[in-house]
């Protein structure tokens, strides 16, 4: 495997269920980058949590590869300490434990590692420092706001340093303006740590962020755009059109509310989605 791809999947078939089966990944193929900032959209249901939880090792997929930092995830031994080395996670509900605070919730994924308190409590300081959080090291998550957990979501999600972050619909829960602040975090994180992001979203303004937006629909990939393409004024009207949602969901008479030329544009994109 190419040194510079960081995951890829060959074939990624997840299936659910024995009678009544849920085909959620119906052929996956995607090369992810090292360092890339990427974005997964798609309707409801179409597969984006599976596709995080098979690249995150939280689950085993039905058939198909998923090679992670150039480890064919079927052989890896230990999947614990896979994830912990190599995957950071965030998810929509932070997640947080609220008996414990700010700092200790970051220090949870250093548990079981031969580090003393000392430096276990020193790396969750850096880490809580680095997100904006310095003055609310020994806060309980309940005294803070939905951005300022979230914040700690991350922290904890870096603090073992992975080569990639997992971050399911990471604003959904978010106010506009805290959850721009949040993308705008993770993109520092990724330009200064180097760090791989990939961001489920069902936000346009989010996508539009990101490097990359893989579009998924019915357990597939159906469109992949790359940011600063000729493509991208196209997709940025499209995005900013708020029809984003609605052409996803297959609602193609909200295409006669716009303008002849945005029709033409978002005709031709719809026909790459397909
Ligand atoms: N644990 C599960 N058991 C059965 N079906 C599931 C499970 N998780 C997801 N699904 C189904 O798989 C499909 C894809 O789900 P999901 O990956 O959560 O989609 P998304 O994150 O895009 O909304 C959906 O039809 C969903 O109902
Ligand atoms: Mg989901």
């Amino acid at each position: 495997m190419n040194d510079k791809i960081i995951v890829e999947t060959r074939d990624l078939v997840k299936i659910y269920g024995d009678g009544a089966e849920v085909r959620a990944l119906n052929g996956v193929n995607l090369h992810i980058a090292r360092g890339e900032f990427v974005s997964v959209m798609g309707p409801s249901g179409s597969g984006k949590s599976t596709l995080l939880n098979m690249i995150g090792a939280l689950d085993r997929p039905t058939s198909g590869t998923v090679l992670v930092n150039g480890q064919d995830l079927a052989k890896v031994r230990n999947l614990d300490a896979f994830r912990a080395r190599t995957v950071g996670f965030v998810f929509q509900l932070h997640n947080l434990i609220p008996t414990l605070t700010a700092r200790e919730n970051v220090e949870v994924p250093m548990q079981g590692q031969p580090i003393s308190r000392q430096a276990r409590h020193c790396r969750a300081i850096e880490l809580l420092e680095m997100v904006g959080l310095a003055e609310r090291i020994n806060h309980l998550p309940n005294m803070l706001s939905g951005g300022e957990r979230q914040r700690v979501a991350i922290a904890r999600a870096l603090v073992n340093s992975p080569a990639i972050v997992l971050a399911d619909e990471p604003t959904g829960d978010l106010d506009s303006q805290s959850g721009a602040e949040i993308i705008a975090l993770m993109r520092r994180l990724n330009r200064e740590l180097g760090t791989t992001f990939i961001i489920v979203t069902h936000d346009p303004a989010v996508a539009r962020q990101t490097n990359r937006v893989l579009v998924m629909r019915d357990g597939r990939i159906v469109h992949e755009h790359t940011v600063g393409t000729p493509f991208e004024e196209d997709l940025a009207a499209f995005w900013r059109s708020g029809l984003g949602q609605a052409l996803l969901a297959g609602d193609k008479t909200a295409l006669s509310s716009l303008g002849p030329d945005a029709q033409t544009a978002l005709r031709n994109l719809l026909e790459k989605v397909g």
